[in-house]
């Protein structure tokens, strides 16, 4: 499939680029294009067809329920069956905007779209693009983030050009994007709201305004053997992982160091390349071949919007070993962990 790839400019959308991209949706197409958080890859969220295209390009599990992005409050009633006063409360709050919300779904959302569950996650995403297509598309994009199964998240438009090139009919690019981690998901189909998967809005942020939310025991990975399973099917699969065996070294500063100098020097040993992910501040104490800085530890969004990208670069690097230091912020600590721990198929070594 020849994939056209076209460039608009957030500051400046062109009206006419937008409607074309719109129109390859509406008849059943696919568009890759940026929101705040990742690239999205982006169909027709009422038909059937459209998501069972977006399963296969991406090479995605059938089982695996798609985000319906929504770009007014009116479409949510279209696919919501109910929506409780406290999901309102933060939708007035965080939409547009880095938040997904788990409802019971209404008969219009095919059974396709939401990997055959009775809910469906809806998101009014923030960034200028996102919202312009899907006012174009018809009112409803389902879209996963824009990466072949298993790869990092795309935050960059090479990022989806290289996994989903010749696979899907259009890609925009809109340049990087800010967020750079998936948007928090919380489920309100249960009695207490519950956080399925931590992003830039925290529990502290959502405790603000409901009280009580409860996190999803599968947010902090499973243990081998155990019967927990995460409610979003999608944080069960081994995810945002580079090719090479990535370790977390955990504990004080100078000790991390140490240890994954010892690591890399042990690694040269056996004939293997190391790669390291520190943070900006202790960049300059590795020794290993290629040492990525990936942002000051005084500013943890920077940390946030790199972590995928130097995933992806390691991978090019060609490293067959990589160590990071932990970077468990204060406030998108818990969002930063979760990827980089999954990432490392929580593979971890305290100092
Ligand atoms: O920031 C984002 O959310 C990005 C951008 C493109 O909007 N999208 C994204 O989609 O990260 P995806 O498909 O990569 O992740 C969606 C997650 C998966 O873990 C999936 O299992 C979960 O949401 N999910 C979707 N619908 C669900 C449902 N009805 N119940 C439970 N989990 C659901
Ligand atoms: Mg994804």
């Amino acid at each position: 499939m020849n994939t056209e790839i076209i460039r608009i400019d957030p500051e400046c959308i062109s009206r006419e680029e937008i409607r074309r991209a719109g129109e390859v949706i509406k008849r059943g197409g696919l568009v890759a294009f940026p929101t705040e958080t990742v690239y999205g890859l982006g169909g027709d969220a009422l038909n059937p067809e459209a998501s069972g295209k977006i399963y296969a390009a991406k090479g995605r599990p059938s089982d695996n329920p798609l985000i319906v992005h929504i770009a007014d409050m009116e479409h949510l009633e279209g696919i919501a069956e109910s929506v409780p006063e406290s999901a309102r409360i933060l939708a007035e709050k965080f939409w547009p905007g880095p938040l997904t919300m788990i409802f019971p779904k209404t008969g219009i959302v095919p059974r396709e779209t939401t990997g055959g569950l009775d809910t469906v996650a809806v998101r009014m995403p923030s960034h200028p693009v996102a919202l312009s297509l899907i006012e174009a598309s018809g009112g409803y994009i389902a879209a996963p983030s824009a990466n072949l199964s298993g790869k990092p998240s795309p935050t960059e438009a090479i990022h989806v050009i290289r996994d989903l090139k010749g696979r899907i009919d259009m890609i925009i690019d809109g340049g990087s994007t800010s967020i750079g981690l998936e948007s928090t998901i919380v489920d309100f189909t249960g009695n207490v709201p519950v956080i399925l998967r931590p992003g830039f809005i925290n529990p502290e942020m959502l405790r603000e305004i409901l009280g009580i939310v409860e996190i999803d025991p599968g947010i902090a990975g499973i243990p081998e053997g155990s019967d927990v399973r995460p409610k979003a099917p999608g944080m069960k699969y081994r995810h945002y992982a580079p090719r090479a065996e990535l370790t977390v070294v955990e504990g004080e500063a100078a000790a991390v160091v140490r240890e994954i100098n010892r690591l890399t020097e042990e690694a040269a040993a056996a004939g293997k390349r190391a790669g390291v992910i520190s943070a900006d501040e202790t960049k300059d104490l590795y020794r290993a071949d290629v040492v990525h800085g990936i942002g000051s530890r005084a500013e943890e969004e920077t940390i946030a919007r790199h972590l995928f990208g130097v995933l992806r670069e390691l991978d090019d690097d060609g490293v067959d070993v990589i160590y990071s230091e932990s970077f468990d912020t204060p406030n998108m600590g818990m969002a930063i962990m979760n990827r980089l721990l999954k990432a490392a198929g929580h593979r971890v070594i305290n100092v």
